[in-house]
């Protein structure tokens, strides 16, 4: 019965081709596609969040001190691996803040520049659009921090608690039948959204592969800085999108969740 109504919302696609296909076709740039000028570029994303404010909910700030790194990059680079034991482990709100923004932080205010009003972040992003956002979960697993689901303000250097509980259960059924468990034993999950159209608007059906490159990029300094401070990383594609939209309260068409990390005890 679910199933069926799974398969109806579906978008129904009539051909023999499969759907990567048509749409790795379809988003290749062309020679005489029409670009915007960058002065049309600069006005839509005058009407585009560069984060979500999320203002109703009072910003936490982060420490502006990172947690301590002894190992270096090669090593760090060299020992991720996906861990063979999940367990949680409490972590500081320097570690927190260490992994956010290795993952999508703040590098540069870039206010002088004539076209891009963004702040850069640590990771490379087609065109400087930045259509990430990055929310996560955490069961009293980060000192100081109520049990809840967050968003990262990459600009103010603060989250805020945007839903407040326990929610493993809830999570759990986001999650795929044999990974229910990294639900109750991650310290926490990241959840990497994209908002399309901060860069569909300029690079049409190319945008959406950008802000899931994007993704990639952000997921992997989240990797690397898990690594260096010897905590576990996992990175999650197998979860029911539906369900962890709906956890989020996001629409699951302009903005959608493309991947998920799980930080636990390093092994
Ligand atoms: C896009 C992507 C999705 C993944 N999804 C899962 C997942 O849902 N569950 C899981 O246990 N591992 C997942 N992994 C981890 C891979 O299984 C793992 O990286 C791979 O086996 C190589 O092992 P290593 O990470 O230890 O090098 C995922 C990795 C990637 C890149």
């Amino acid at each position: 019965m679910l199933d069926t109504l799974w398969n109806q919302v579906k978008i129904n696609i009539e051909s023999d081709t499969p759907c990567w296909e048509i749409f790795h076709e379809s988003s290749k740039t062309g020679h005489y596609d029409g670009t915007l000028t960058n002065s049309q570029v600069v006005e839509v994303m005058s009407n585009l969040y560069d984060v979500f404010p999320y203002k109703q909910f009072p910003a936490i700030p982060l420490p502006e001190t990172f947690a301590p790194i002894e190992c270096s990059f090669m090593e760090a680079v060299a020992n991720r691996v996906t861990p063979k034991e999940i367990a949680p482990v409490k972590l500081s709100l320097e570690q927190l803040r260490t992994i956010l923004f290795c993952g999508y932080g703040v590098t540069r205010e870039n206010k002088d520049s004539e076209y891009i009003h963004r702040p850069f972040r640590t990771v490379p992003s087609g065109g400087a659009l930045y259509p990430l956002e990055l929310y996560f979960y955490s069961n009293e697993k980060v000192e100081g921090l109520k049990a809840g689901l967050y968003h990262y303000s990459p600009v103010e250097n603060s989250v805020q608690l945007i839903r407040e509980g326990n929610f493993d259960n809830e999570i759990a059924e986001t999650l795929v039948g044999f990974q229910t468990n990294l639900a109750y034993d991650t310290s926490l999950l990241i959840f990497i959204t994209a908002v399309f159209n901060r860069s569909t608007f300029k690079y049409k059906e190319k945008g959406y592969r950008f802000a899931l490159f994007e993704a990639g990029h952000a997921a992997q300094n989240i990797n690397l800085a898990a690594t260096a401070l010897e905590l576990g990383v996992i990175n999650i594609g197998g979860y029911h999108d539906r369900l962890v939209d709906r956890f989020l309260k996001i629409d699951g068409l302009n903005h959608s969740t493309i991947y998920m990390n799980g930080i636990c005890k390093g092994n």
